[in-house]
């Protein structure tokens, strides 16, 4: 296996420089990860759209490979999949040796289309099919084809999910041979509508891993209009018979003049599913080639709002990383309603475990923690009103506060400090369903020496939220417990030190 990265950041992938936004073709392949994304080969602008390529064997440790699909003078290698051909449905590969094949979207000035590519050596050369596009509706902004084997029972078909963004339509297409496409149905306007459509993905998941109760959850990314502002992910629970999906709880089609910038309050937002209620987590898609009970997903931990002013680290030229590989389950609350669960596929050891029992006031979890971290914490509330976790840096004024606060059920993240970078002024925030129980799992890490992320999951990871913070390593972690007293509090801190 290759080392652990040394530089930051350190469980999350980026490129060792240059621009990357989402992440593409997710599939796991005879014992490897690969990670396709979309990546500008000469600079850390979002130009030259290719798709960058690195690998590995468990979700963490990362081997960045040359750029898999390049742009040339047509048109730019915009995002898309990989399926694994094990048919030969194509003919690019052999019964044996199948192909891998790519289908992304060939965007030029006023046009985007479906394209194709096939790699026959597992996924590092790929050739550009001669017959491109495979699949032209003659429109400016249709994209972000992800494609699936679908199981009739029968042989089965390839079906593709793609967006008209600007309609907020998603719209399904099958084929037979992943060249030729028919159109089967569409998806939308609805629900949340405020910005463009991009990146949609489609998979079925077991409820509560009962294999009599599957459903499927479509994932639409939106840009602007997102829950925390910008950029932001939804997902919607229902049926696909194979050509058409249905929502369990269909959402209105909303009126024509929401479909442009905002207009959706936030009360309404919160109405729909969102996979992360922070500001940084986008375009996420899951891997092909997993069992169900194993879907996952990684997403681009960054928002359109300010991408291109994120302060670069000294020693490294990338921009951004990718969220931590996640895991999904489908679980179903106690009103009946469809929840999309995460947990990160990664671990770390255990801290030593910390009693808070009958703790008021504030605790050092631990001081001076250099590189990525992952804190538990469970509690009850007792009489306490609030319970607060301070993330402050030893080297900057950088300070994070998470808030959990049981008169407005709500956990919130605080950023503050001198050196805030553009956009890190919102606070974001997700609703609990039982405010007075604790249960965070939270993950830091830098992405480069002015800027760290957190993702939080709590209440059993049906709420996630990802946020980009102006924290800087080394940093202390200390509990403050507002108001009372919490019953039965332990955290731990995990470290993967420098
Ligand atoms: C989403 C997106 C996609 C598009 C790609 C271009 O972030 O806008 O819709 O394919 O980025 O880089």
């Amino acid at each position: 296996l290759p080392p652990v990265r040394t530089t930051s950041p350190r469980m999350h992938f980026a490129p060792r420089n240059n621009w990357m936004n989402d992440p593409n073709g997710l599939v796991f392949h005879d014992g490897l990860y690969h990670l396709y994304f979309q990546y500008n080969p000469q600079g850390v602008e979002h130009a030259n759209l290719s798709w960058g390529h690195a690998t590995s064997a468990d979700l963490l440790r990362w081997t960045e490979h040359d750029p898999a699909i390049l742009w040339d003078d047509t048109a730019q290698i915009y995002s898309g999949s990989v399926v694994v051909d094990h048919g030969n449905t194509s003919g690019f590969g052999t019964d044996q040796d199948p192909a891998l094949v790519a289908l992304y979207t060939a965007a030029a000035p006023g046009r985007q289309a479906q394209a194709l590519a096939y790699s026959t050596d597992g996924g590092y050369v790929w050739t550009k099919y001669d017959g491109n596009p495979v699949l032209d509706r003659g429109t400016s902004d249709f994209r972000d084809p992800k494609v699936f084997r679908y199981d009739d029972g029968g042989d089965g078909y390839w079906v593709m999910v793609a967006v008209e963004a600007e309609d907020c339509q998603v719209l399904f297409h099958r084929s037979d041979d992943l060249t030729t496409w028919t159109f089967l149905s569409s998806y939308g306007p609805a629900g949340p509508v405020g910005g463009v459509w991009e990146c949609p993905d489609m998979f079925p998941l077991a409820v509560d891993g009962d294999d009599d109760d599957v459903r499927w959850v479509l994932l639409i990314s939106l840009n602007p209009g997102g829950i925390a502002g910008g950029s932001g992910t939804h997902y919607v629970v229902g049926d696909f018979d194979g050509t058409t999906f249905r929502a369990s709880v269909p959402h209105p089609a909303p009126p024509r003049e929401l479909l442009r910038d905002g207009g959706q309050s936030r009360d309404e937002l919160e109405r729909y599913g969102w996979i992360d209620f922070g500001p940084d987590c986008y375009a996420g898609v899951t891997f092909d080639g997993l069992a169900r009970d194993e879907r996952t997903l990684i997403a681009w931990m960054d928002n359109w709002e300010y991408a291109g002013r994120i302060p670069g680290g000294d020693s490294n030229e990338h921009r951004s990383a990718m969220t931590l590989p996640r895991r999904l389950s489908l679980t179903r609350d106690e009103v009946g309603a469809e929840r999309l669960r995460q947990r990160p596929a990664v671990d770390l050891d255990p801290g030593e475990s910390i009693d808070l029992a009958g703790v008021a006031g504030s605790v050092v979890l631990a001081e001076g923690v250099a590189g990525a971290a992952r804190v538990g914490f469970t509690a009850t509330f007792g009489d306490a009103q609030s319970v607060e976790l301070h993330i402050e840096s030893a080297s900057d004024d950088g300070r994070v506060v998470i808030r959990q606060d049981r008169t407005s059920g709500r956990i919130e993240l605080v950023r503050s400090g001198e050196k805030m970078p553009l956009g890190f002024h919102r606070s974001p925030s997700m609703r609990l369903d039982r405010p007075r129980e604790v249960g965070w799992d939270l993950w830091i890490d830098d992405l480069n020496e002015r800027v760290s992320s957190i993702e939080l999951f709590a209440q059993n990871g049906e709420r996630v939220l990802t946020a980009l913070v102006p924290v800087t390593s080394p940093r202390t972690y200390t509990v403050v417990v507002i108001g009372g007293t919490l019953h039965g509090a332990r955290a731990d801190v995990a470290e993967r030190g420098c």
